[in-house]
């Protein structure tokens, strides 16, 4: 049965690890997580994982992601040796010991997004293993899978959210964490979504956002998260 409070790996352990890497992810999977959140653009024809649209903060490369080619973003570090991941690599890394939640950070990833979860589902992995969510809706719109779980990004917790999520027959509903109160929560379960919110890492957020009934929380610390039982 699947625990009813999540732990997501946010970033991977990105409060151990360079964020966004294949060590960040097994890091997450070594401490417990039950999600891993990565994400997502498509530079040069491949899936990258990394968070911000230039490359200065997270590597040792400079500029824009934009127009960079795959074999000069893979020549960078991105912390620790790690190279910049291929969304490929980071769902083999996971190898099904979690959910993916891909957040698509850049235009024009939807179609490749589906593409790649498609072929991992035809090599026998379930609609279950992947969480697709963004904060740009209409490319979220894009992912046209019918299965394909989706999440409706906010940066708080937003007053209208309903007839969006019908109309995307999204699956959950994220949130910032400090916007987030519990008749927030009450209304999106009761419309039968799910809320994950972002980004939990103090003992007394994690505590918090428990009490209130979200069914999940992303953290740079899933060790303070999981388990959540004593809570
Ligand atoms: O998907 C949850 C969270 O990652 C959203 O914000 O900026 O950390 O990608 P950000
Ligand atoms: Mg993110």
């Amino acid at each position: 049965m699947a625990p009813d409070f999540l732990c997501i790996g946010h970033r991977g352990a990105r409060g151990h690890e360079p964020e966004n890497t294949v060590r960040s992810v097994r890091r997450a999977l070594e401490l417990g997580a039950h999600g891993i959140e990565v994400d997502v653009y498509f530079v040069d024809g491949e899936l990258i994982v990394i968070h911000d649209d230039t490359l200065e903060r997270t590597t040792n490369g400079r500029g824009p992601v934009a127009g960079k080619s795959f074999a000069f973003l893979r020549s960078l570090d991105a912390g620790h040796g790690e190279k910049i991941p291929t969304l490929r690599e980071i769902f083999d890394a996971v190898d099904r010991r979690a959910f993916i939640n891909i957040e698509l950070k850049g235009p024009g990833t939807a179609a490749p997004v589906q593409s790649i979860i498609e072929e991992y589902i035809r090599a026998g992995w379930s609609c279950e293993d992947f969480l697709v969510s963004s904060f740009d809706h209409g490319e979220l719109a894009r992912i046209a899978h019918p299965k394909i779980r989706l999440g409706l990004l906010f940066p708080r917790a937003p007053l209208r959210f309903v007839r969006l999520a019908q109309k995307l027959r999204a699956y959950s509903i994220h949130t910032a964490a400090r916007s987030t109160r519990r008749p927030f929560v009450a209304r999106a379960h009761r419309h039968g979504l799910k809320v994950f919110v972002y980004t939990a890492n103090s003992p007394r957020s994690i505590k918090r956002l428990h009490a209130i009934g979200v069914d999940g929380v992303f953290t740079d610390y899933p060790e303070r998260v999981v388990p959540s039982v004593s809570f």
